[in-house]
């Protein structure tokens, strides 16, 4: 029987996942978490499926050694390529993968029923988003676009700045600018809430954003309490880190996507 004491196991391709992190932190604040990074190998955004399984199934192979009681996969881009070998492979593991919340918040969102959807290359190719919010909303229309530039801009740390609008404007503005535009901007990737502040100065104050983050540790909050699995009994908290590069990095910019500190110490280089 899995031991409701055992941490959550959380895999993104970098560092974005941690906003996830930090989300069910919010939700969850007695489950230790760990959390691996594959930063060695990012971007997962630009591979093809078949690689981004491999890649996938590696990393969370390292994290189900360590015994966790659910995996959570916070890349979109795994998530879209790799969900249902991950499941199966992990059996009877619960595995919870970012689209599908992603899909319902947006759902729930929209009130004209056109979804703009951004995210990788490989996500978006992949049709992840477009058939999680056909499947939920039959009949919903759906403009997806990939944004690659705007990982990089994440990564950089260029949150802001007329550099960073334009490219934001250059992705957005054919989508938004036009008659019959969407209600709701559906953030398909780990990195593009920290773009918040651009996306905002281009689509203007009013406009309907959301992301994965919040509806994913819903997800898992909802899966542990009605597995009995959930932690509410107080005690020391445990979050670790294992990266697969420069320990000093992951920490420096995954601090930007935590919003807190990252200590080092917590953090582990590891070999997959
Ligand atoms: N974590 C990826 C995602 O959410 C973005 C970074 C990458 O391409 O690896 O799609």
């Amino acid at each position: 029987m899995t031991d409701g004491k055992l941490p959550i196991g959380i895999f993104d391709s970098g560092v974005g996942g941690l906003t996830v992190l930090a989300a069910m932190q919010r939700r969850m604040p007695h489950e230790d978490m760990l959390y691996l990074g594959d930063t060695a190998r990012l971007p997962y955004g630009t591979k093809s499926p078949d690689t981004i399984t491999r890649y996938a199934l590696q990393a969370a192979s390292r994290l189900v050694a360590q015994r966790i009681k659910l995996l959570v996969i916070a890349c979109n881009t795994a998530t879209a390529a790799a969900l249902p070998a991950l499941r199966r492979h992990f059996a009877p593991l619960p595995v919870i993968g970012v689209v599908e919340p992603g899909a319902t918040a947006a759902v729930e969102s929209s009130r004209n029923g056109h979804v703009a959807v951004i995210a990788t290359e490989a996500t978006i190719g992949r049709g992840a988003y477009q058939e999680a919010l056909q499947r939920l909303c039959p009949g919903i229309r759906v403009t997806a676009k990939a944004c690659s530039l705007l990982v990089a801009l994440a990564e950089e740390g260029w949150l802001n700045g007329r550099e960073c609008e334009s490219i934001v404007a250059r992705y957005l503005n054919p989508i938004f600018a036009r008659e019959d535009a969407p209600d709701c901007l559906l953030l398909g990737c780990t990195h593009f809430p920290l773009l918040l502040s651009p996306i905002r100065k281009v689509l203007g104050p009013d406009a309907r954003i959301v992301d994965s983050a919040d509806t994913t540790a819903q997800c898992v909050l909802d899966e542990l309490a009605s597995t009995g699995l959930l932690r509410i009994r107080k005690g020391k908290v445990q979050i670790r880190f294992f990266t697969t590069d420069d320990p000093e990095r992951f920490a420096r910019t995954g601090s930007l996507f935590l919003g807190a500190s990252l200590p080092i110490k917590a953090v582990q280089l590891v070999d997959l």
